[in-house]
């Protein structure tokens, strides 16, 4: 049976009604939390106490998705605080498989992204050291930017390797996944969608999720 998991991020919600934009999407699986930090990528959102009060408000666990330069320095911190799942970039990682194991030992779910134009190969004698892996659709750093189906092959890859092992990981898109993307990327092997402007740029951020959902479901 298909497992589907709709994670709206708030990079497109409404950063001073926080809490609010939190209750209208109360269908998520995750809330997908993008922490940026000018260096890693070109743009600033937020740290570990904005964070921290999301997670103490949100009604839906966090999936929080490191954009930053060495995230052993800060990845635990936010396992620490309650994060369901927490997510660095390979790119900036200099032991990945140990960090992942800091972050399980804490008790969180442990993810790696890669960006469009990084190879996954090196993660697939490593996959179950991972609870996710995310397949960036666009280069990290905004929202509302187009999917990239040049990336569709890499899923591919990553989705046969889980097969065959019979691995549990969840792999996840981001970026550009919209009602005209999302059906490509659960083709491709994808089974856990974040989504930031088709949710939250929707009049009824709920049923924009259930649209969603039905059409990664089809
Ligand atoms: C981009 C972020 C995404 C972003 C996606 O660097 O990692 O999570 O919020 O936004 P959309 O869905 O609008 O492309
Ligand atoms: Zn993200």
């Amino acid at each position: 049976e298909a497992e589907v998991r709709i994670n709206p991020s708030i990079l497109a919600a409404d950063f001073v009604n926080m809490q609010a934009e939190l209750a209208r999407i109360a269908g998520a699986d995750f809330v997908h939390v993008d922490v940026m930090d000018n260096h890693f990528v070109p743009n600033l959102t937020f740290g570990p106490q904005m964070v921290g009060r999301i997670q103490a408000t949100s009604p839906v666990p966090l999936d929080v998705h490191l954009m930053i330069d060495a995230p052993e320095r800060w990845a635990p911190e936010y396992a620490e605080l309650g994060a369901a799942s927490v997510t660095f970039h390979l790119e900036a990682a200099t032991e990945p498989v140990a960090l992942a194991r800091r972050l399980r030992a804490i008790g969180a779910r442990a993810g790696v992204a890669v960006k469009p134009g990084t190879p996954v190969e090196g993660l697939f004698d490593v996959l179950d050291e991972f609870d996710q892996i995310l397949v960036m659709t666009v280069e990290p750093g905004f929202g509302g930017q187009s999917f990239m189906p040049e990336t569709m092959p890499k899923l591919r890859l990553l989705a046969e390797r889980a097969r065959q092992r019979g691995s549990a990981v969840w792999l996840q898109v981001d970026g550009g996944i919209g009602e005209s993307t999302i059906a490509q990327a659960a083709e491709a092997g994808a089974d856990t969608f974040v989504a930031g402007s088709a949710v939250f740029g929707a009049d009824d951020p709920d049923a924009a999720i259930g649209a969603l959902r039905s059409s990664a479901l089809r």
